[in-house]
């Protein structure tokens, strides 16, 4: 696995306005909304590209556009859902599929409650959205279907990072497969899970408690 830490200043800036515990739901979302698109920035930079040509009004201009297949997104439900809009903004050629996973409040066991993923992913590259890498449970198992189906690339899009969890992921997947773009690597996880100083339940933060 690979880790890329996109602390840009903007990303720094809009984390900490984030985390905050007096930032109402509206504004955490805009916050969330926004961020996903900074660091979709630096998660597309390894992009599959195909050249073109194309006819401007004054000649011809050799560029580039999206290779086929087309990636797909996955957001991972609850928390992951409000990243979508901001990943969709900048790529809105990308397929969307869907994995909903809970996690278990005693054991930290995550497990999978839905799953809309297409059944052949033979050759695309696939951007997992998920606010918080915490143990890493929930994002081993949604790239193990990635990778069951035949993913040619993960990347995971992920706005905290605690430490535990990136180590986690890097065992399960060695190599170039998998890479993790986060906007910060926090202190560690409580012992409930948490990442600490992290900024609480995203899903709830995002869409309210259960
Ligand atoms: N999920 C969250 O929403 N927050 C954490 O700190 C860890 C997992």
């Amino acid at each position: 696995m690979r880790t890329l830490l996109a602390n840009h200043p903007l990303v720094t800036h809009k984390l900490t306005l984030l985390r905050d515990a007096a930032t109402d739901t509206a504004t955490f979302r805009r916050l969330a909304d926004e961020l996903v698109t900074l660091l979709a920035y630096e998660a597309t930079r390894e992009i599959r590209l195909t050249v073109v040509t194309v006819q401007t009004p004054v000649g011809a201009a050799v560029g580039a556009k999206l290779a086929d297949p087309m990636p797909l997104i996955v957001p991972v439900l609850r928390a992951g859902i409000g990243m979508l809009d901001g990943m969709t903004r900048l790529l809105p050629q990308a397929g969307v599929g869907f994995v909903g996973m809970v996690r278990d409040e005693e054991s930290l066991v995550a497990s999978t409650y839905a799953n809309r993923l297409p059944v052949d992913l033979t050759g695309r590259e696939v951007f997992v959205l998920d606010p918080m890498l915490a143990t890493g449970g929930t994002l081993i198992t949604v790239i193990g279907m990635l990778r069951d189906r035949g993913a040619a690339a993960v990347t995971a899009i992920c706005l905290l990072a605690a430490p535990e969890g990136l180590t986690r992921v890097d065992e399960a997947f060695p190599g170039d497969f998998v890479r993790v773009v986060t906007g910060a690597v926090d202190d560690r996880l409580n012992d409930k899970g948490y990442i600490v100083p992290g900024l609480g339940d995203a899903g709830d933060r995002l869409f309210g408690e259960i």
